[in-house]
């Protein structure tokens, strides 16, 4: 029998992830249909309890729900439990189990298609919204030599910080506001803020890129003013978010059916 598996968020309509999953499936034989689903902004936890009743195996959660399917999971993965957010359900019978792809999806973009390590570098991440806490512990997990947080509501930041440093690692962890990032240098600066979406960019000062640096920016499908303002200040490399969203789905995929799809020409397929 066909395995079913869906997206679920509010809105849905715009989503590319039934494209991707069929992709996926098709390229590694996989018996299974993908959807999207329009929750009621009331109604996540009716709709998963629906979902599973009729047989689906699994789904992904979009926006707004991702911390609703945090506490409908019965058992979650290190990086969900740190990240207090879920993307990825899985239907085991009576258990649910979560799992947040999104960081792993962002680590797999940067390393893998960008070709930039993360190990041993100085990191910025600019925003403390939920897009920026699922990414959190796959990127120290990956060893850099400093992990900097930054935004505009800085006590935000400041709680992160004290969470990742407890896990123990030998990363430098530190919380700054926007002016005090004046004067510092790093590798690699991530923008996890939604500014994008109003065609903004947090104010960050000049002079953030280290020689062959890269300017990352989590939202895709434009050329963002973070993406403008990175590319002035001289970063070698400039990527948006679409990468991370095709590898953070390959991650789902594998959660589900055990077998990591090509992420490249789905990519490409979708640049095009
Ligand atoms: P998402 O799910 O996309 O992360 P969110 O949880 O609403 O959305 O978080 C939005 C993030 O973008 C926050 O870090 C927010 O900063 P505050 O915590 O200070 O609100 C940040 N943000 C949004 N617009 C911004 C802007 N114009 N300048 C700086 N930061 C901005």
């Amino acid at each position: 029998m066909t395995d079913r598996y869906a997206v679920v968020g509010n809105p849905i309509a715009h989503s590319k992830s039934p494209l991707i999953h069929a992709e996926f499936a098709r390229q590694t034989n996989q018996d299974m249909t993908y959807e999207a689903i329009l929750a009621p902004l009331d109604g996540f936890a009716k709709t998963i309890e629906q979902l599973k009743r009729t047989g689906y195996k699994g789904c992904n959660v979009t926006v707004p729900f991702k911390f609703e399917a945090f506490l409908c999971a019965t058992s979650k993965s290190e990086r969900a439990e740190i990240a207090k957010a879920v993307n990825t359900l899985k239907f085991e019978g009576d258990e649910i189990y979560g799992d947040n792809t999104d960081g792993i999806g962002l680590v797999a973009d940067i390393e893998r298609n960008l070709h930039v390590p993360m190990s041993g570098k100085s990191i910025l991440l600019v925003g403390m919204g939920g897009a920026a806490w699922g990414v959190l512990s796959p990127i120290l997990r990956q060893s850099p030599k400093r992990f900097i947080l930054s935004n505009r509501t800085v006590a935000k930041a400041v709680d992160a910080a004290r969470i990742l440093s407890s896990l123990g690692q030998d990363t430098e962890i530190a919380a700054k506001s926007f002016e005090e990032l004046k004067g510092e240098h790093f590798d690699i600066v991530i923008n996890a803020t939604s500014s994008g979406l109003n065609d903004e960019m947090p104010p960050l000062p000049s002079g953030l890129f280290s020689e062959g640096s890269l300017a990352y920016d989590m939202m895709y499908g434009r050329i963002t003013p973070f993406m403008a303002f990175s590319e002035k200040e001289g970063a070698s490399k400039i990527s948006d978010g679409l990468g991370m969203l095709v590898e953070q789905a390959a991650e789902a995929f594998s959660v589900w059916r055990g077998i990591r799809p090509e992420t490249k020409p789905v990519i490409e397929k979708l640049r095009k």
